[in-house]
């Protein structure tokens, strides 16, 4: 059994943050994000697992290694040019031909990989994917299920009037375990979507096309900034188990600063006297001034928040300097090396 991370979108919806940062390594919590995937699969003990690339694939090549630091054995497949998500499965696994888990690269869970695959086999599936019900499914792919959760019709991004006609809110979570004679179903080195060309195509040829329906279990897309945030909100909160993170020690905060219990403090961060920082995510060697405020934010690494400055339910980018008295409130998203002069609103 292997598994294959699909991590070549461009992250479009999370810019600025992924224009020096490809979506797969954008921190979450102070790790790259893919980490979180990668823990839940070897936690199912698969540990051969491929990352099919097509953007800025070194640096996540560079953050991520082989993977010996994780448990697990990394292989990076960059395509040529982009090939969807269809055919990028392709290229990845034509080699391998054996059962692959498939997951999208922008996917926060905590979903039980091993019972989702017993379930697959069980059914005699040749292709099951994980559904999660949402409240609104426009943004997503749509999927129709009978009594048996054999999977009846699959509908990507419906539109309001679909949706009221379906009645249905059962969406595609991008977890997919499926059989090799998937892989015959498309050209090689051909774009092709899973969403767009392959499901329908499964429908069509009537192969045992299966969904396991998540419950209780977290998830989330976490593509867009809203989305980016609200995750670690409910991760702070602590929606999301199974996960450690590193609450570090190696940082100088004066006795007269003020942290809730929540919040993550990266390595190396200096907090001054004054400072309140409320549930929030702190990079590594962040340096908060005297009487500056963090709340309900993420700060990506080396940052500076100058003395009095309030952050309030926003994303700070790297290296950014925030001045003196500035506010950057209302979910904000300040791009890497962004600089606010003193007392500036955003
Ligand atoms: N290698 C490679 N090549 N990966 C790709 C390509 C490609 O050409 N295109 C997209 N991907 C990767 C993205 O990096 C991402 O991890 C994943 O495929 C899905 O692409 P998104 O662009 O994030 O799709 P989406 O969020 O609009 O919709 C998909 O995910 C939803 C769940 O979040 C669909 O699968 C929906 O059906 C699903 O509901
Ligand atoms: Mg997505």
């Amino acid at each position: 059994m292997q598994a294959l991370i699909l991590a070549g979108g461009k992250g479009t919806r999370l810019r600025p943050l992924t224009v020096y940062t490809p979506k797969p390594i954008v921190p979450f919590c102070n790790r790259a994000f893919l980490l979180y995937q990668i823990e839940i699969l070897r936690k199912a003990g698969i540990t051969d697992i491929t990352l099919s690339l097509s953007y800025q694939p070194d640096k996540i090549e560079h953050v991520l290694g082989n993977g010996s630091d994780y448990g697990v054995n990394l292989r990076f497949i960059t395509e040529p040019a982009p090939l969807g998500t269809g055919g990028a499965y392709r290229f990845a696994a034509d080699d391998i031909r054996e059962t692959t888990v498939v997951f999208n690269g922008d996917i926060l869970t905590d979903f039980d990989i091993g019972r989702f695959i017993e379930r697959h086999k069980d059914l005699g599936s040749v292709a099951t994917l994980a559904l999660k019900p949402v409240e609104n499914p426009s943004a997503y792919g749509l999927v129709e299920t009978d009594s048996d959760s054999r999977i009846l019709g699959f509908l990507e991004k419906p539109t309001e009037e679909q949706i009221e006609k379906l009645k249905i809110n059962t969406i595609n979570a991008g977890i997919y375990v499926l059989e090799p004679a998937i892989l015959d179903l498309m050209p090689m080195g051909e774009n092709r979507s899973f969403e767009y060309d392959i499901f329908p195509e499964i429908l069509k040829r009537q192969m045992p096309f299966y969904a396991g329906i998540m419950t209780d279990e977290y998830w989330r897309d976490i593509g867009t900034p809203a989305s980016y945030l609200t995750a670690h909100q409910d991760f702070l909160r602590g929606e999301i188990s199974g996960f450690e993170v590193d609450r570090s020690d190696l940082t100088d905060v004066a006795t007269k600063a003020t942290i809730d219990s929540r919040s993550i403090i990266g390595e190396g961060c200096v907090i001054k006297p004054g400072a309140r920082i409320t549930n929030s995510v702190i990079g590594p060697g962040v340096q908060i001034e005297e009487k500056a405020v963090v709340e309900d934010s993420v700060l990506w690494a080396h940052s500076r928040i100058s003395t009095a400055a309030e952050i309030r339910g926003s994303i700070i980018g790297r290296s950014c300097h925030i001045g003196r008295n500035a506010v950057v409130d209302h979910g904000s998203v300040l791009g890497d090396k962004s600089t606010l002069t003193d007392y500036t609103k955003v």
